[in-house]
């Protein structure tokens, strides 16, 4: 019997490199013994025992497919792994269509080990939570994230991260191995990591966040433990939040049926009807925002104003310095009167206060000050403005920044983009990249903050999410340069 020890943390070559010499020197599975855990100078200890390769032994050759199996079964944690690979490998020498064979046990084992590896490697995809190192010199954001996955996946995943975080230097560290990206290299450690407990302030924001996302109407509990087992709670900053909205999903969803019904709530009527008692045309020289506000209440420019509830005007204060324009206000904005103070109202509260932009300072408006929608159901589902709506509207925006006087505009999204500058480019080319308007006002172009809410995968949103945080406090420097000036 020949004993084989691997270090085994999930790198294929050093098995295929004692496969190979053990497969020449003509010893059978039977005759090998796999040994996993030596440390990396003690690695392959039988060599000096094995026979002399025969020379005229056929060399070595593998179906397409094998490597990548062998790969992904490398990486699991099972002690058996190399011995299973090595026996794979010694049969496919004269079976090649073995892997072919589903119901064969080893490759029914193997494949099996490699679905594990793979859901784990997709686990982490989804459930590494970055937070950021603070005090750190001027240069890039540096991030710092512990995980635990379950096998030995950290290398092969590390590719994903640095895709989708290329532009911040990052560490994922493991008890499996750690993996470090600097802009330029991709490292990976294969010792155990260690987790010094970071706390991130940006924890109790993310938390809001997902508060906010969570929407309990789609909740489908079956699905979700099997995608979020309880095991990877412990690394998400909102796990203490699940069970409670679980618990309370029923009834949330009650409530916002309740509140989303397409029979508009009592007031609506009573403020539309009050609306309709306003004089047709308002004054155009309202000398304050106030006066502008009560004028556009009566507001029937455009056919908006029939099924919404009431005109959602700007709010902040007149000698605001910074002016935000979103959309249009939502369901929520519609039954509130005042904007920003849905779903996208509570992320956006989450990025100025993580940008250290204080929401009073601001006078927030959008470009369309009437809800538009369509019932579906019990549902009023958001539906975009056009250019007409847009451009009726545009008369109550461009009368606000008469008043406001700001110095910095920001376009909240493409519709404000368009309303503000007429520009219909892609938002992503003129995102950040500030456009001079009349009267020395800077209009800066970002995105909306239901751009987060809609974004599927998690690890984008973070992504953007750190992005939009980013645009804000821009804003923030921006205007306090405006006001220097
Ligand atoms: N979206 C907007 O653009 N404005 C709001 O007030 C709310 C959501």
């Amino acid at each position: 019997m020949h004993r084989v020890c691997l270090v085994g943390r999930g790198d294929l070559s050093e098995w295929r490199d004692a496969a190979r010499a053990l497969a020449a020197a003509g010893l059978s599975p039977q005759q090998v013994d796999w040994r996993i855990g030596g440390a990396e100078d003690e690695l392959f200890e039988a060599a000096p025992d094995l026979p002399t390769p025969d020379p005229a032994a056929a060399p070595l050759t593998v179906p397409a497919g094998f490597l990548s199996l062998a790969e992904s079964v490398a990486c699991h944690t099972e002690p058996g792994r190399f011995h299973l690979l090595y026996r794979l490998l010694w049969r496919l020498q004269s079976d090649r269509r073995l892997l072919e064979l589903t119901a064969d046990k080893d490759v029914a084992w193997a494949r099996l080990l490699a679905k594990n590896v793979h859901r784990d490697s997709h686990k982490m995809t989804a459930f590494v939570r970055f937070k950021e190192i603070t005090g750190q010199a001027e240069g890039r954001r540096r991030f710092f994230a512990w995980f635990e996955p379950s096998h030995f996946v950290v290398a092969r995943t590390a590719p994903f991260f640095r895709r989708r975080f290329a532009d911040m230097d990052w560490i994922i560290a493991t008890p499996r191995g750690t993996a470090s990206w600097d802009g330029e290299s991709l490292i990976f450690d294969t010792r155990p990591g260690e987790n010094p407990g970071h706390g991130d302030p940006t924890d109790e924001l993310w938390r809001t966040y997902y508060a906010s996302i969570f929407n309990p109407a789609r909740l489908k509990l079956k699905a979700m433990q099997a995608e979020m087992p309880k095991k990877y709670w412990r690394h998400l900053p909102e796990a203490d939040l699940i069970p409670d909205l679980i618990a309370n999903a029923e009834a949330n969803v009650r409530a916002m049926a309740e509140r989303a019904a397409s029979d508009p709530p009592p007031f609506h009527h009573r403020l539309q009807e009050a609306a309709r008692t306003l004089p047709p045309h308002m004054p155009a020289d309202a000398g304050t925002v106030e006066a502008l506000r009560e004028a556009a209440l009566g507001c029937t420019r455009c056919p908006l104003h029939c099924a919404a509830t009431q005109t959602v005007f700007g709010e902040g204060p007149q000698e605001a310095r910074i002016m935000m324009v979103g959309e249009q206000p939502g369901d929520q904005e519609d039954l509130a009167g005042r904007p920003f103070v849905g779903p996208a109202g509570r992320v956006f509260d989450a990025v100025l206060k993580e940008a250290g932009i204080a929401r009073e300072t601001l006078y927030l408006t959008n470009a369309v000050k009437h809800f538009k929608y369509v019932p579906r159901g019990k549902r009023r589902i958001h539906e975009r403005p056009n250019r007409g709506e847009i451009e009726h509207c545009r008369w109550w925006l461009a009368k606000e920044m008469e008043l406001v006087k700001p110095s910095l505009v920001v376009a909240l999204g493409a519709t404000a983009l368009y309303a503000l500058s007429g520009q219909q480019g892609p938002l992503s080319r003129l995102r950040g990249k500030p456009i001079a308007m009349q009267d020395n006002i800077v209009l800066y172009p970002t995105v909306h903050p239901s751009f987060l809410l809609r974004l599927p995968d998690e690890a984008e949103r973070r992504r953007q999410h750190g992005l939009f945080v980013e645009d804000m406090k821009t804003i923030g420097h921006l205007s306090e340069r405006l006001a220097a000036q």
